[in-house]
């Protein structure tokens, strides 16, 4: 398979190279001033009543720091964390005892949430509720319930799709916090911060480069320092400056706003295939032979940012800037 480069969703190297690039505290986290404050508040009031802090939902487009968010508040709260995701809990079984194991004030962080299967799901209930996990003991008119009661905890939700999470368990978050894109400057300082960690000899003229490709993203951000990187190993230059990071980015197909051929794949059809739109997700996503759910998860919330598209009742259509962007005359 090729590979895919702005998908801002995980690959293998990443993995290894984020940990080590992951913040772990508020001070370190660049940006999400408004969540930063107030988490910080909500926190300092649990650790103070000696309570566990009421469940907190993230949500917003993959490689944002819902992940690094979660290990934050945890060490902020000197909790333990624990870690595990919607598709991975198969049975209801299997999250009561994650539950009944976990200490006074634990977080639990369950990734990917909108995943959880329905019957999962229903035991988060009574236990974000109340603390207790129910059962039904015996069949037929003897049955009887019974209540198990566990240790105080704070749930951390996080999901790239807040619309498709339930009712019943999206009210049960005391906290719901909606991750931003970053700006350029707090990408900029998200490169240097890791550019020192990863030793990346890089000025500022590079480091704001970079950030202006990254649409928004610090998981792109890091990716993308660390490709000029290789670049400038590769062909013996020290220091990374303007006109390095410019060369890689250009090879990659990269434009100056962070497009690549999918974003431009994905606002060509849309122009001229269907007259600049209303065309609907599904017919957009086979006509590119993308994932609907990739379209609007991990490109559509950078394009809607930079005004390119717009959703309406009747599908996506392109806007102005992008017609501008791409060169091309309206009506054409
Ligand atoms: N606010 C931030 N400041 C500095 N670095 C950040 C910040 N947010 C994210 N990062 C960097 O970006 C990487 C990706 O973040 P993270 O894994 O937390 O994203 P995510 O929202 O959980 O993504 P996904 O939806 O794919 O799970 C982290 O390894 C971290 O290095
Ligand atoms: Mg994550």
């Amino acid at each position: 398979m090729e590979e895919r480069f702005i998908t801002s969703t995980k690959n293998l190297t990443d993995a290894e190279i984020e940990n080590s690039l992951r913040p772990t505290s508020f001070d370190e986290y660049v940006g999400q001033s408004k969540i930063k404050d107030s988490l910080s508040v909500y926190i300092k009031a649990a650790k103070s009543r000696k309570e566990s802090l009421d469940h907190v939902l993230l949500y917003g487009p993959p490689g944002l720091g819902k992940t690094t968010l979660s290990h934050i508040i945890a060490n902020e709260l000197g909790s333990q964390l624990k870690i595990t995701s919607g598709p991975a809990i198969e049975h209801a079984a299997d999250l009561a005892a994650i539950l009944t194991n976990l200490n006074q004030n634990d977080v639990l962080f369950i990734d990917e949430i909108h995943r959880l299967h329905k019957t999962v799901e229903e035991i988060l209930y009574p236990a974000m509720e109340d603390f207790a996990l129910d059962f039904i003991s015996g069949k037929g008119p003897s049955a009887k319930n019974i209540r198990l009661k566990i240790q105080p905890f704070t749930l951390i939700g996080a999901t790239t799709r807040a619309g498709m999470l339930t009712n019943p368990l999206r009210d049960r978050f005391g906290i719901i916090c909606r991750l931003e894109l970053y700006s350029i400057d707090e990408l900029q300082e998200i490169i240097t911060r890791s550019a020192g960690i990863l030793n990346i000899q890089i000025d500022e003229g590079a480091s704001r480069e970079i950030a202006k490709r990254s649409r928004g993203t610090p998981r792109i951000a890091n990716r993308l320092l660390k490709r000029v990187r290789d670049y400038a190993e590769v062909h013996g230059e020290g220091k990374i400056n303007k006109r390095i990071a410019d060369k890689t980015l250009d090879i990659m197909e990269i434009d100056d706003l962070g497009l690549d051929y999918i974003d431009r794949k994905i606002l060509n059809s849309i122009i001229k295939k269907f007259k600049g739109g209303p065309v609907g997700l599904e017919t957009l996503a086979a006509t590119i032979s993308e994932d609907a759910s990739t379209i609007e998860d991990v490109y559509e919330p950078y394009l809607l940012q930079l005004g390119f598209i717009s959703r309406t009742p009747r599908g996506r259509v392109a806007l102005e800037p992008a017609y501008k962007h791409l060169g091309i005359e309206k009506g054409e």
